[in-house]
This record gives structure tokens, C-alpha cells and sequence, in this order.
């Protein structure tokens, strides 16, 4: 539970940088004419207001309540689950918030429009991670090379991260393809704002090959 304005600062840097969001950045966000007001929030000098951390908190894309209970509140229980359409909309709607939450203007990537077609038809496979009945991360591959699984769409709701939903995906992923005699698995990484990622899968052993191309052989 964070007590204190230096508490509910830290909170809100932590949040800020898992969004990939500098202090300018967020500021000219927030209406503020410098980083200044923002610098001082996060270390505890400035108090904020209630009406500041309502619009901070859809900024950033969380309950407002994340504040005052610090990072610690826990997902329930998830579960992975291959992709059926009825999951279509509301995977959707979650990879559109990610990507708003990594401040890009979000835009739909046409094959999760038709993951029967781009996916399931051709061989390959898409996972979701579903909370009760929303949906919150999902994956998918795609034989690039015959033994090779070039990973796709590895996204998880952003006030989700960071809570073990894109290793659980990505060990699924590992299971399936192990299974189908896979040697290995790649990833191409977007632009600089996907900054996490790479860090994600540095920390799974990924290793850069080419420019934002990492690569893992599979034992
Ligand atoms: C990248 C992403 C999928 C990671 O999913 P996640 O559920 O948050 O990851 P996990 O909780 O399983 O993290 C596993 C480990 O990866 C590393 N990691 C993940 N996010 C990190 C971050 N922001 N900074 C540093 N390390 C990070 C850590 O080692 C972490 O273990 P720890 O939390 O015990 O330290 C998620 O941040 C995301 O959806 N980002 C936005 C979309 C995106 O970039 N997708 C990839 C497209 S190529």
C-alpha cells in the first residue's frame, strides 16, 4: 500500500516507463509546459492532485487505484487457451490498447482480422491468455523455414504486464513447436518503441542476430 506522495510517485515512474513513455513525453501529454511538474510528482516534492491522477491514470491505462495500492495487486488466475473466433474482437480491442499504451497510434494488423486464414489453415498456431471471459495477451507463429517458428503478435493488456502472461504464452508456444520437432524460433522486433520486448526476450535467452531480428535454437 504506498502511504505517502514519494510512494505514489514511484508508482507512477514505474508505470510510466513500463509504457515506454519519457517525463517529456508524458507531460506534454498531461497539458504540462515543461517536465518539471512531473519530475517533482515522481519524487515525492509535489503533491497531485485527485483530478491529475484521474487523467494520469488513462494516460497510462490503469485504475487509478494502482496508485495507492503500488504494483503489488496480483492477477487472478489466467489461463491459455488456443485461438477461437469468439475471441476475435476482444483480442483485437487488447493488441489496439497495447499498442496506444507504447504511444503509437494504434492500428490493426490485418492477419489477427482472419487468424483461420493467416494461421490455423496454413499449419500454424495462435494462442490466447484469457481472464475469465476477456481477453488478455495473445501469440501466434508462422513456419518461416521448415523447423523455424518466426513468433507473431506477442501483446498482453498493459496494466497486465510484468505478471508472468507473456512467459506462460511463449512457453506454450515453446511446448507446441518443440513437439513438432521445431529447431527454432525467431522474432522480428517493430521500432524503438517496442523497447520491452526486446527486453522480454533478451531475458528468455533470445539472441540478437540482425538489426531487431533475435533468434533462440530450440534443445
Ligand atoms: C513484451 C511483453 C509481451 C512482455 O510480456 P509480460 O507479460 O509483461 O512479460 P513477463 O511478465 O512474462 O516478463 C518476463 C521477464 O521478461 C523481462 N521483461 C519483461 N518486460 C520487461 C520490461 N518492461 N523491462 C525489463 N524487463 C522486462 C523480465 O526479465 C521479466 O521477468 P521479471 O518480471 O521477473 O523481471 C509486454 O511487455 C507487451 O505486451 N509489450 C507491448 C507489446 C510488445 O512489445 N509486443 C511485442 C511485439 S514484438
Amino acid at each position: 500500500m504506498n502511504t505517502t506522495k514519494k510512494e505514489i510517485g514511484e508508482t507512477i515512474r514505474e508505470i510510466r516507463k513500463e509504457r515506454g513513455l519519457s517525463q517529456e513525453e508524458l507531460s506534454k501529454r498531461m497539458g504540462f509546459k515543461d517536465r518539471s511538474g512531473l519530475t517533482k510528482i515522481e519524487t515525492g516534492v509535489n503533491d497531485i492532485s485527485g483530478e491529475a491522477l484521474a487523467q494520469l491514470a488513462e494516460l497510462l491505462e490503469v485504475h487509478v487505484g494502482i496508485f495507492f495500492t503500488g504494483k503489488t495487486c496480483k492477477l487472478p488466475e489466467f489461463k491459455i487457451a488456443r485461438y477461437d473466433e469468439r475471441f476475435r474482437d476482444d483480442m483485437i480491442f487488447m493488441v489496439l490498447s497495447a499498442k496506444n499504451a507504447l504511444g503509437k497510434i494504434p492500428s490493426i494488423n490485418p492477419d489477427l482480422l482472419d487468424i483461420k486464414s493467416n494461421y490455423l489453415d496454413r499449419g500454424d498456431m495462435f494462442w490466447v491468455a484469457l481472464d475469465g471471459a476477456r481477453v488478455i495477451g495473445c501469440v501466434g507463429y508462422e513456419t518461416i523455414n521448415p523447423g523455424e517458428a518466426r513468433v507473431h503478435r506477442l501483446y498482453i493488456k498493459p496494466d497486465l504486464k510484468r505478471q508472468g502472461v507473456g512467459t506462460a504464452l511463449m512457453q506454450t508456444l515453446e511446448e507446441y513447436i518443440k513437439n513438432k520437432g521445431y529447431k527454432k524460433m525467431s522474432i522480428h522486433i517493430g521500432d524503438e518503441k517496442y523497447w520491452e520486448s526486446k527486453l522480454f526476450y533478451k531475458a528468455k535467452g533470445f539472441i540478437e542476430t540482425q538489426p531487431n531480428i533475435l533468434e533462440r535454437n530450440l534443445e
